[in-house]
């Protein structure tokens, strides 16, 4: 069959080069892609990345399944426009695409459910939140409620930190995102990463895993993307899972189903682990990334036959075209298999990220890996001479793994070490709580 990938990042390079390995797909394009993914699929010229551009090649090219990484194609309704002409397309419609887009209507959606997440509030205008900021313990959460690039998230440690920040999002700081903001109490624990394949009842687990979200060693320093991952994680035991399903996915699924919106994707559980309780910090409704890297290279399973077991019922256009004898329901697959040991990705980032950074250095070493790591581009580009140089904040995940977690961190950061380029930055501590739990 023909795929379609879209997206530029580490995620979309982690899922295009798992899905190049199906024993299904004889054809993989990605678009925007970036210099890495280059080598794993065909980047089309397609001119612009809109929904409408993307929709009309896939309908040119007869794309048998689309697969949707990032979450602004989502809330943009990527995939109802794709789901109108008949197409098959991996990732929520619009709708369910507003549990990421929109914090209020989470929290709103959780608190319904009897779902386990910090306490909060929502506001509108300034006084009204200033006041509860005045009654708030410190540190407190403020949150922007649509999307905002991963920056909308402040910790504030003082009223006064609070109230100003508080001010700033209301006053148009992060443009229409802070017109509502969520005023949440602040849990102490340990982040865990969970992603469901889900089409709305069922549901297939990958493994736990875990994001560094702070820019500097220690977990210090500003809030980014993420700057490295790992997985699977001690802390992410069976129990853990049962508990998680039982108190958050299933109630989740639950009153999904009772609003009439149709959930079928990827369900991102970001979790804050409290003495042994799970609470729900934020759900995304698409790949992790870095999350993403570590996961594909772990996993066994083909991810073809759940992406298209999800992605559509039957009788759809893209099965009349006469694709291959692929099971539809997910419920019928078997749970996915993974390799032991562990799997973890480094992040290689430009100088002066999250905030101001250059663009275009050249980048040395990335064939001199060895054969058990694989270099995720997220932002790469080729130059006008066909190097490849950088092209956005974080730029490379050095993904490799190892029977235990120390043998998996030394293969990473070896290879770590032979990338190079001006002003790069990486933290040399991820994974460091599943060292120190060995
Ligand atoms: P989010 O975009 O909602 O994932 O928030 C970004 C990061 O802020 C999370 O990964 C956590 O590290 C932190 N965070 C968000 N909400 C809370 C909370 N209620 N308590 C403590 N930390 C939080
Ligand atoms: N790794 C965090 C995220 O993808 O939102």
């Amino acid at each position: 069959m023909k795929v379609l990938v879209v997206g530029k990042g580490g995620r979309e390079h982690a899922l295009a080069w798992k899905i190049a390995q199906s024993f299904y797909v004889d054809k993989l394009f990605c678009f925007p892609g970036n210099a890495g993914i280059a080598k794993v699929a065909e980047i089309p010229d397609i001119g612009d990345d809109s929904v409408e551009s993307l929709l009309n090649f896939a309908l040119r090219e007869s794309i048998d399944l689309t697969v949707v990484g990032p979450e602004d194609y989502l809330a943009k309704g990527i995939v109802d426009a794709f789901e109108a002409k008949g197409l098959r397309i991996f990732g929520v419609n619009k709708e369910a695409a507003r549990l990421e887009s929109s914090k209020a209507f989470a929290k709103e959606v959780m608190k319904a459910a009897k779902i386990p997440t910090a306490a909060y509030s929502t506001v509108t205008d300034f006084e009204s939140g200033d006041k509860i900021l005045k009654t708030s313990k410190y540190p407190v959460v403020l949150k922007a409620d649509g999307l905002a690039a991963g920056k909308g998230v402040i910790i504030c440690a003082t009223y006064e930190e609070a109230s100003s920040e508080l001010s700033q999002m209301l006053g148009g700081k992060f443009k229409s995102a802070g017109a509502k903001v969520v005023i949440e109490e602040f849990l102490k624990g340990e982040e865990l990463s969970l992603l469901l394949l889900t089409d709305g009842t069922n549901v297939k687990r990958l493994l736990f895993s875990q994001d560094h979200k702070a820019l500097n060693d220690g977990d210090t320093g500003l809030n980014t993307g993420g700057m490295g991952a790992y997985t699977p994680v001690k802390s992410g035991t069976d129990e853990l899972y049962e508990k998680v399903d039982r108190t958050v996915t299933q109630p989740l699924l639950n009153e999904l189903k009772k609003r009439g919106i149709n959930y079928r994707g990827i369900l991102y559980i970001g979790l804050m682990v409290v003495d042994g309780e799970p609470f729900v910090l934020e759900y995304n409704v698409r790949f992790g990334d870095p999350e993403t890297e570590p996961l594909m290279f772990m996993l066994i399973s083909d991810i073809v036959p759940y992406f298209w077991a999800v992605s559509g019922k039957e009788g759809s256009q893209a099965d009349k075209n006469g694709s291959l004898p692929l099971c539809t329901t997910l419920e019928a697959l078997p749970e996915l298999v993974w390799r032991s040991g562990y799997g973890m990705c480094v992040v290689l980032a430009s100088g002066g990220y999250p905030e101001g950074y250059e663009k275009g250095k050249i980048i040395l070493g990335l064939d001199s890996v060895d054969e058990n790591c694989v270099v995720f581009h997220a932002g790469t580009k080729f130059d006008a001479s066909g190097k490849i140089v950088t092209d956005g904040g974080r730029v490379l995940m050095v993904t490799s793994s190892g029977k235990n977690i120390a043998e998996a961190v030394e293969n990473t950061y070896k290879n770590v070490e032979r990338i190079t380029f001006d002003k790069v930055y990486f933290r040399h501590d991820i994974a460091h709580r599943e060292m120190e739990r060995n």
